[in-house]
């Protein structure tokens, strides 16, 4: 082989993994452009805001410190490149008890307000993109405790939940911390254990991490036009034979 072949072939391995990996997908967002609602598919007009509430930025940082990213995407494939739609609450509920079926997939308005898109490096743990609200409206009320105190306990110790006692999740107690209870005891202290006299309180990386996960709802509506995933189809009902 000679050098030249040596080095152009250098150039062409990484080069191309470059231009699919940044160049192409730099051109195709970076001058993303508000979507509108269209009247005749969505039925309503208007622009399209992603709807985000809480401490995201901060907590968007805590999740890359603690690489969270590593094991969990917060991406949902387009159905033709998977069956994220059809694994059990990762894209929205199937049953939402006031929207009914929310699932949708990922679109580039999903990561606002977050420096980075965390779309993830692996998947040993479950998508995380709609982890909010699954919080709220499954694992909190099974184990009848608030959205927080749930996710709170899940960051101390994963396996601290009867239902996950081999969780690999780990466990990330140095976001708490053990306080002597001085005076009064709190009315409502985390159920982590702590040694006599004292409890397990969140530092405010915790409490941000928490307000970040919790913030992860996306399925709100979008235009039909950025939703390409397949609508179910209601057969119009067949007229019954006359005579
Ligand atoms: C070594 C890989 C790994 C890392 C790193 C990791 N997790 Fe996990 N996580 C898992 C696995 C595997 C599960 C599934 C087991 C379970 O349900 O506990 C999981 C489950 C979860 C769940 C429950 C999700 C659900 O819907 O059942 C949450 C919440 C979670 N992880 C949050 C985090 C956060 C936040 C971080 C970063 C601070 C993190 N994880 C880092 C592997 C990981």
């Amino acid at each position: 082989m000679t050098f030249r072949q040596f080095a152009s072939g250098l150039t062409a391995s990484f080069g191309l993994a470059w231009v699919a990996v940044v160049i192409v997908p730099f051109f195709q967002m970076r001058s993303v452009q508000p979507v509108a609602f269209d009247e005749i598919a969505d039925g309503k007009e208007g622009i399209y805001h992603p709807k985000r509430t809480g401490r995201v930025a901060n907590g968007a940082q805590v999740y890359a410190a603690n690489g969270c990213y590593l094991c969990h995407s917060q991406l949902i494939r387009p159905t033709y490149a998977g069956n994220d739609l059809g694994r059990a609450d990762w894209a929205g509920l199937k049953a939402d008890e006031a929207r009914g079926d929310t699932r949708r997939e990922s679109n580039v308005f999903d990561y606002h307000g977050e420096k980075f898109a965390q779309i993830g490096v692996n998947r040993l743990g479950p998508d995380l993109s709609n982890l909010g609200r699954r919080v709220e409206a499954i694992y909190a009320k099974e184990a009848a405790v608030s959205p927080r105190t749930w996710l709170l306990t899940h960051l101390y110790d994963p396996r601290l939940d009867p239902k996950r006692p081999t969780s690999k999740c780990p466990s990330h107690r140095f976001l708490f911390k053990e306080r002597a209870i001085l005076g009064q005891a709190p009315s409502d202290p985390l159920p982590i254990p702590a040694s006599a006299g004292s409890v397990m309180v969140a530092t405010p990386e915790a409490e941000s991490l928490v307000d970040y996960l919790l913030s992860l709802k996306r399925d709100d509506t979008v235009p039909a036009s950025m939703n390409p995933a397949p609508v179910k189809a209601t057969a119009p009902k067949a007229a019954a034979p006359q005579g």
